[in-house]
């Protein structure tokens, strides 16, 4: 009897591994394209003409091997799958966690744990919504809010007049949003490092904190040039 909850409680053990692994690869999947998307993104400073050829340089790369758009798609399956694995692996594990602990802290004192990491379901909810909501603004339905009309096939366009300043409030959701996108990619890249092994002595620790505030502030505060430069008129259509 002993010897069969030994056996189950070591398979638990390392299917929680895999799973934090399953979370930390998809993570760091993610974090790739979202620093691929802010430096893409930045394109918008160099004006109309050249921020659409980037756009449409997107659809065409790869071709004649690929089909036109085909590089778009083989991204956007990539990063449906990573999507998968990493909220899939988040429930179970918060399940997992929940049944350890069936009754809660009678007096829950956050000690040593910082804000990054007590957001991070809340906070990854979050820009779950955030992306639902930003994928049929800019990509599925291409929601041009300044008259409500749809199919908006100028990327420029589309981008920038979205954060004019008679739609402030964008801006604003857009800004909420990277703050909770910098407090999850803070934790969630010290986390990862802590999966794989790169926290384990005190320096290490200090260092893997660092780069999870580089990789926040880069990516967040990166994002957040283009809605704010569109609000004060710098970039304009
Ligand atoms: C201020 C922040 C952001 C702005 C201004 C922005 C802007 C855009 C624009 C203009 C497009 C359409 C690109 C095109 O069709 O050529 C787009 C697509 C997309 N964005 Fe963002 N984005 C932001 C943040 C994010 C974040 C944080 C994520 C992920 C968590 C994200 C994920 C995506 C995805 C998956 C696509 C679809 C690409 C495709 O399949 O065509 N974006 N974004």
């Amino acid at each position: 009897m002993a010897t069969t909850e030994l056996v189950k409680g070591v398979r638990a053990t390392h299917s929680t591994i895999a799973l934090k692994l399953a979370m930390a690869i998809s993570g760091i999947v993610f974090i790739l394209f979202v620093l691929a998307h802010m430096y893409g993104n930045l394109k918008a400073f160099a004006g109309h003409d050249a921020y659409n050829e980037y756009a449409e340089h997107l659809r065409t790369l790869g071709t004649p091997m690929l089909p036109y758009a085909g590089f778009l798609w083989i991204l956007r399956v990539g990063l449906l799958v990573a999507l998968i694995v990493h909220v899939v692996s988040a429930v179970v594990l918060w399940k997992r966690a929940a049944a350890a602990r069936p009754v809660k802290y009678a007096v829950k004192k956050n000690v040593a744990s910082s804000i990054s990491s007590r957001t991070m379901r809340w906070g990854g909810l979050t820009i779950l919504l955030f992306l639902i909501w930003h994928l049929l603004q800019f990509t599925i339905v291409k929601i041009d809010i300044t008259d409500g009309s749809t199919g908006n096939q100028d990327p420029y366009n589309l981008l920038v007049g979205a954060f004019a300043d008679q739609s402030w409030w964008m801006t604003v959701i857009y800004l909420l949003a990277m703050v909770a996108l910098g407090l999850h990619l803070h934790h969630g890249t010290f986390s990862s490092l802590q999966t794989l092994g790169y926290t384990n002595t005190a320096t290490s620790r200090a260092r893997a904190r660092i780069a999870g505030w580089i990789v926040a502030i880069v990516i967040a505060g990166g994002f957040s040039l283009v809605p704010l430069f569109a609000l004060f008129g710098v970039i304009s259509k």
